[in-house]
């Protein structure tokens, strides 16, 4: 039997999804393997996600061109050791109620003759592989996001590269913060989970630790640093996610409008955090949002791994015909959650187990 499988990445970008479509073109044209499965795999990878199968008019060689790329080992053989994604990617939503282009996505992966689609994305692209597996397409998923917020996996394809990020930057700060006797705010991503700063911050030392899951006491937080001056210490710290919000108010948001989802832009809540501390106390503070830099960069040996297992199994699914799924880990194995279940909950810190609500820190808990 001959099959078509097309892959496409989703949403923001993040370091080992390159990893991820090298495994899985790997798997998918060993050729030991087609005796064992009694199918032959071709794997045609689609450029800037779903927009690439909006766009695509697959009876024109130009648009297919254009929008797809079919794969082989030689094309991704290298391709495992470099961040971000070499098959584009962007924020459409295809079930956008002002213009839903869903049927088209069905109408062209049926004149692209895919037999099945993998979806590397986060929380707004599987979204959509689940709509689109209910409306009949045959879907595998696989979970990257640097905000380890999918639910149904203890991990999520870009973390580990964005925590290490996030550390060598603090490294870097704590130079200048202390040069300076200064306070440094440093802000990092993470739109509903605090995962980022939690680890990120447990990896840095860093002084305050604030995330989503629990709004912040600004008196506090000056009080904190206070009383770290008081005792000697030079600088310190605070790690911020951009989703971390005052007690009582609203998250930060940029001006710049709503991406395809409805989501507005996170950014700025480090900004007014350094500014009440220079308004309200005579230390000087400054603030670093690190944004799109911990997106960058070369996969860690962590990324290229979880992406390598998460391709191959990706493969396994497709041939034991489990759609519907996400490749997840649990519990330390490689397995599958529906991805109904994936979508029903976010996976956020659960601040009882993890997170000292009195001093803004970890509670140094194992995740
Ligand atoms: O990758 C997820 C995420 O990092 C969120 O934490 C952040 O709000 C968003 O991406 C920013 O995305 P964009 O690339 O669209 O600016």
């Amino acid at each position: 039997m001959k099959a078509k499988v097309g892959v496409l990445s989703a949403g923001g970008d993040c370091a080992g999804i390159n990893s991820v479509i090298h495994w899985l073109v790997y798997s998918a044209l060993d050729k030991d393997l087609v005796p064992v499965r009694g199918i032959m795999f071709k794997v045609i990878g689609i450029i800037d996600g779903w927009k690439g199968l909006m766009e695509v008019k697959p009876d024109k060689k130009a648009s297919l061109n254009r929008w797809t790329m079919p794969l082989n080992k030689e094309i991704v053989r290298t391709w495992d050791r470099y961040g971000g994604t070499r098959l584009g990617t962007s924020r459409m939503n295809p079930f956008d109620p002002r213009d839903d282009k869903s049927d088209l996505i069905l109408e062209n992966c049926n004149k692209l003759g895919l037999d099945a689609l993998v979806v590397i994305g986060g929380v707004n692209s599987l979204t959509v592989a689940y709509k689109l597996y209910k409306k009949g397409l045959k879907v595998v998923a696989i979970p990257k996001t640097i905000d380890k917020d999918l639910g149904g996996t203890d991990y999520t394809l870009g973390f580990d590269s964005a925590v290490n990020i996030i550390t060598e930057d603090i490294d870097r700060l704590r130079i200048t913060a202390g040069s300076h006797s200064r306070i440094f705010v440093v802000e990092c991503m993470g739109r509903s989970a605090g995962w980022l700063a939690l680890e990120g911050g447990e990896a840095s030392g860093v002084d305050i630790i604030l995330i989503p899951e629990h709004d912040f006491v600004i008196e506090r937080v000056i009080e904190l640093l206070s009383m770290r001056r008081k005792g000697g210490e030079r600088y310190s710290i605070v790690l911020v996610s951009e989703g971390a919000k005052l007690r009582g108010m609203e998250p930060i948001y940029e001006r710049r409008g709503r991406d395809g989802f409805g989501h507005y832009y996170l950014g700025g809540i480090g900004g007014f955090i350094a500014e009440e501390i220079q308004k309200n106390t005579n230390m000087e503070a400054r603030y670093v949002a690190l944004r799109h830099l911990q997106r960058g960069g070369t996969p860690t040996a962590y990324d290229r791994r979880m992406g390598r297992k998460f391709g191959v199994a990706a493969v396994d699914m497709i041939v034991g015909e489990d759609f519907g799924r996400m490749v997840s880990l649990t519990q330390g194995e490689i397995t599958s959650t529906p991805l109904k279940k994936v979508l029903d909950k976010l996976h956020l810190v659960d601040v009882e187990k993890f997170y000292n609500t009195l001093n803004y820190q970890s509670l140094d808990q194992i995740v």
